[in-house]
């Protein structure tokens, strides 16, 4: 049955990173290596259900059997602003996919998301859609932009984020339904939002940590 799957990578590279960056005195420069490094650790859980074809290689020594990803190319889909920190570490492990964005803001006074930019293809069948959004707070973000891959019939839709909240995932555990299956990846599960909508405690702002204050 289609469900919502939730990943939260137990790493030891992955627990000293995400530490590191939470670090109010982790600055600019280190903060997006930080970011970079971890999305590509993630990127490992994130494409675990990738498809897969057979095919045959011959090594130096002899023939034998392997894999090659099957399927149209993947798509990447950064959410603008905070997502283009996550990138380069998403492309790293997918060079061959394509890439869409989406520019969605949220408004600070009722934390609604609202889509400013759409490049995203019509058509999605087939597709598998990785998302990057830092930050999984009320989840309003990330609802929409799964709506909207899905009214394109995305084949699966994967969404790749450093830190999530608790009200975050039931908010989309509450949306996502049984349409399709929707799989978040996260390196940390914090405890709660603050009254502004903030991860606790979470790492801040992390558009403005890594592009400064907008
Ligand atoms: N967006 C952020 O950048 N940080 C949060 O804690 C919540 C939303």
């Amino acid at each position: 049955m289609p469900s919502m799957d939730i990943r939260i990578v137990d790493h030891p590279l992955v627990a000293a990173k995400l530490t590191e960056l939470r670090d109010e005195r982790t600055g600019t420069i280190t903060f997006r290596r930080l970011c970079d490094e971890l999305v590509t650790l993630l990127a490992y859980e994130a494409t675990r259900d990738m498809q897969v074809r057979a095919v045959g290689v011959i090594t130096p020594v002899g023939p034998t059997d392997g894999v090659a990803l099957s399927g149209p190319p993947p798509l990447v889909v950064p959410i603008l602003r905070a997502g283009l920190g996550m990138l380069d570490g998403m492309l790293r492990l997918l060079p061959g996919a394509d890439v869409g964005f989406l520019g969605m803001v949220r408004d600070e006074g009722t934390l609604i998301a609202s889509t400013y930019a759409d490049r995203i293809p019509a058509d999605l069948r087939e597709r598998e859609v990785f998302l990057l959004d830092p930050m999984l707070a009320t989840g309003g973000t990330l609802s929409t932009a799964i709506s909207l891959l899905r009214e394109r019939g995305a084949a699966s839709i994967t969404a790749v984020c450093l830190i999530a909240a608790p009200e975050g995932i039931a908010h989309l555990r509450s949306e996502i339904g049984s349409a399709s299956t929707v799989t978040i990846v996260a390196a940390g599960l914090d405890e709660r939002l603050n009254d502004v909508g903030y991860i606790v405690p979470g790492l801040g702002d992390a558009g403005d940590r890594l592009f400064g204050p907008a």
